[in-house]
């Protein structure tokens, strides 16, 4: 693993959430079943050797405190969308994770960032990806569609609708990732026939991902535009990196998918 930045990569700020009080309580994707025992103690192994994996790159990692009775608070992707500064906050789509949202708006009011309450339901970087040109968004199961025009609005960037029709893809994070600024990697079979086509319009050279590699949420990844972290089964993902010059950065995080997330989920980047 290279200790430092060069070349392509970027150095981030990330947001991330100790899964302290990870549990699955309830289902609100087909991924978590609460008759399946979590092992809270491993969770917590694995979302800290993710912090260092990000550290040992160079990447800033800042905490936001864990609350009891917020067992996917750990999923910091949802609870902000934060670009050139300025913070649209969440509103989740359960009530089991309403709650969240408040607690990640007023982190960014004390660290001095400008928030916006949203009008609409969102559910952050989870359906919402940054590349250069687009704000890339997501709609289906979690964020209502009206939130994408907010958004635009906001950040006053180009944000591109997608249909998501897969339930295992809840969340446009899910199922696509920016492998950089300019380029991204998604499993085609997650979208709408619309947004298929739109995707391949936006992105020809993208990175198009089978079906085996998302079903382990491989698409749930982490790129700082040349290291990618990942989770570590999307083996065929990892080797697909590789030949156009990434650097896969494999990672475990089996306990953390029994509610659904991966790398990408347990981290929020901070875009100044
Ligand atoms: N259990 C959480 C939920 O269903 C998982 C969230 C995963 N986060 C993400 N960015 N995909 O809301």
């Amino acid at each position: 693993m290279q200790s430092s930045l060069s070349g392509r990569s970027r150095q981030r700020r990330f947001l991330m959430c100790r899964p302290t009080y990870f549990d699955v309580t309830y289902a609100i994707n087909t991924w978590m079943d609460p008759n399946v025992p979590v092992d809270t103690g491993l969770a917590i192994q694995q979302w800290t050797a993710l912090r260092e994996v990000y550290r040992s790159l160079g990447h800033e990692v800042l905490e936001i405190e864990p609350v009891p009775g917020l067992p996917d608070m750990v999923f910091a992707a949802n609870g902000a969308l934060v670009i050139d500064g300025r913070v649209l906050g969440a509103q989740f789509r359960a009530p089991q994770r309403a709650e969240e949202a408040p607690l990640y708006r007023s982190w960014f009011e004390t660290a001095g960032y400008p928030v916006r309450t949203p009008k609409y339901v969102n559910e952050g970087e989870g359906d919402f990806v940054v590349t250069d040109r687009y704000v890339l968004a997501g709609t289906g199961f979690r964020t209502e569609h009206a939130a994408h025009a907010e958004a635009q609005e906001f950040f006053g960037r180009p944000v591109i609708s997608l249909r998501l029709v897969d339930p295992r893809f809840y969340h446009l994070d899910t199922a696509l990732f920016a492998l950089d600024g300019e380029n991204v990697a998604y499993f085609p079979g997650a979208f709408s026939e619309g947004s298929q086509r739109v995707l391949a319009r936006l992105f020809p050279d993208a990175l198009l991902v089978e079906e085996a590699d998302a079903a382990v949420l491989g698409l749930n990844a982490v790129s700082d535009g040349h290291h990618v972290v990942l989770n570590a089964e999307a083996v065929t993902l990892a080797e697909a990196l590789t030949e156009r010059g990434y650097q896969p950065i494999p990672v475990d995080m089996s306990e953390l998918r029994k509610a659904g997330g991966g790398p990408k989920c347990c981290t929020l980047e901070i875009r100044s």
